[in-house]
């Protein structure tokens, strides 16, 4: 593959038994092994010997998921892995950002320039009761606080020059005080005196990620991600949200190539067609239609539990796009948008959410995967993938010791790491230090 070539990157979304709803009844998951980091190191080898970009772990404050605190698990694994980089979801609705900022670079340290935020305002509303608010804020106004967040952890990050650590024994100087800056931060929701109380992440700044599709989500991420994930179930969505995203990057003095565009994409292969058929259908038969009927019922706000299977999807019922208040809502722009085209019923349409739960799935041969990547890749609906295998650990095992290899074959995807920290490995650019700049003209006016 040559320097200049553009080449795939992948992501592994780990999420419990697998992505599949009937993931946790299939014999090969161990759904009880949920809690535990040897089952995590276990995927994240996996993702290693696949020469995965990066592993990312969702988030949210309420419900009961069962889910490890981001932080607190990718540390850990950041101690058992070398190469791949750890997406932690933190949302900027609920916490705040100095201990945002410390807490990425201390990852960003402990796994030598592995770290990546996923930004997110947070889509569950029950959210709001853990932290003694009385109401979730509307779309908008996350995304307002959300922006400023990101800029004041940016300032915090900033806060030190690379070369403030000194440590010269012989002239007795350890920091260099001129180096390392106050932030005074005063805006419309946060005021942070700064600095902060650790040096600037080797990445300078972890990489940043955001999963949201809305405008706001999408200007938020022309703005300031560098990866952003998404859920499109056609390569024509795909290919209109990558050109609407990269053609706003413009507009903030940023080039295409500055943000990397990965949808998910759940994979149900095996070596014959006939055999991830057989897979697929296996594992809809250990759903419980009921429950899962629930949970597209969220997306549609209409309760499709007093529709019969066989009627078509209710999509004229929907309520209007953006005016939810909570939930992802281009998730459900997502999932009717696929409803009305297809003129699905809602026996159809629930076989097809089980696998991607509003990402694209695709079932398959080993081949036939391979050629979906690759045309999704090639016609630029898609600079990588957020990987949702069906089942763990076995649909991240066929995955990388089947369709990796083909990818590589076929030169789209690399051969060994490129580099040592995930911002190499992405090629994305080291943020420059926006403080440093700025100071070394005041000293130069001194
Ligand atoms: C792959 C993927 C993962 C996401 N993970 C989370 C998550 O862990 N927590 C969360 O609150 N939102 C998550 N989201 C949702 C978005 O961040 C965003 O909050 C949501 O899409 C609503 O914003 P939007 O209307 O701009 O899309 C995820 C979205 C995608 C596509």
């Amino acid at each position: 593959m040559g320097k200049s070539a553009r080449s795939l990157h992948f992501n592994v979304f780990i999420r419990g038994s697998g992505h599949h709803a009937g993931a946790w009844k299939h014999p090969s998951s161990d759904p009880k092994s949920d809690l535990s980091l040897d089952y995590y190191a276990g995927l994240a080898a996996i993702a290693e010997r696949g020469l995965f970009d990066s592993l990312f772990t969702a988030d949210n404050y309420s419900g009961t998921g069962r889910r490890l605190e981001p932080f607190t698990l990718l540390s850990a694994l950041a101690g058992l892995t070398k190469h791949v980089g750890f997406i932690a979801t933190v949302s900027t609705t609920y916490n705040d950002p100095f201990h945002v900022a410390r807490k990425f670079a201390s990852l960003d340290h402990l796994s030598n320039g592995r770290a990546a935020w996923n930004i997110v305002t947070g889509h569950s509303a029950a959210d709001a009761a853990n932290f003694g608010r009385s109401e979730h804020p509307e779309p908008t106004k996350r995304y307002d606080i959300g922006d400023e967040f990101v800029e004041v952890t940016k300032q915090l990050w900033d806060s030190w020059e690379e070369d403030a650590l000194v440590y010269d024994r012989e002239a007795d100087v350890a920091l260099d005080s001129s180096k390392i800056y106050e932030v005074d931060f005063k805006g419309n929701y946060f005021n942070v005196k700064g600095p902060l109380n650790i040096a600037r992440p080797p990445q300078g700044y972890p990489v940043l990620v955001q999963a949201g599709s809305s405008e706001s989500g999408k200007e938020l991420a022309a703005k300031t991600a560098e990866v952003i994930f998404t859920a499109q179930q056609t390569i024509g969505a795909a290919q209109e949200f990558y050109t609407d995203v990269k053609s706003r990057l413009a507009k903030y003095g940023r080039t295409p190539d500055q943000l990397l565009i990965m949808p998910g994409l759940s994979p149900i292969v095996a070596d014959t067609e006939a055999e991830a058929r057989e897979l697929e259908a296996y594992l809809d038969s250990l759903v419980d239609t009921k429950r899962s009927l629930q949970r597209l019922s969220n997306y549609f706000t209409v309760d499709l539990n007093d529709y019969p299977l066989d009627a078509l999807v209710p999509v004229e019922k929907s309520k209007p796009f953006g005016s939810l208040n909570t939930g992802i809502t281009s998730r459900h722009e997502v999932v009717i948008d696929a409803a009305r085209r297809d003129r699905m019923t809602i026996r159809q349409f629930l076989s097809r959410s089980y696998a991607g739960h509003g990402h694209v799935s695709f079932t398959g041969s080993v081949l036939q995967t391979a050629d979906f990547i690759e045309k999704w890749f090639s016609e630029r609906g898609a600079d990588g993938f957020n990987i949702l295998p069906p089942v763990f650990p076995s649909g991240l095992d066929t995955f990388v010791d089947k369709v990796i290899p083909e990818l590589q074959n076929r030169g789209l995807f690399r051969t060994a790491y490129e580099g040592t920290t995930l911002r190499e490995n992405l090629g994305l650019a080291r943020p420059e230090n926006r403080n440093k700049r700025i100071w070394a003209l005041r000293r130069e006016a001194n």
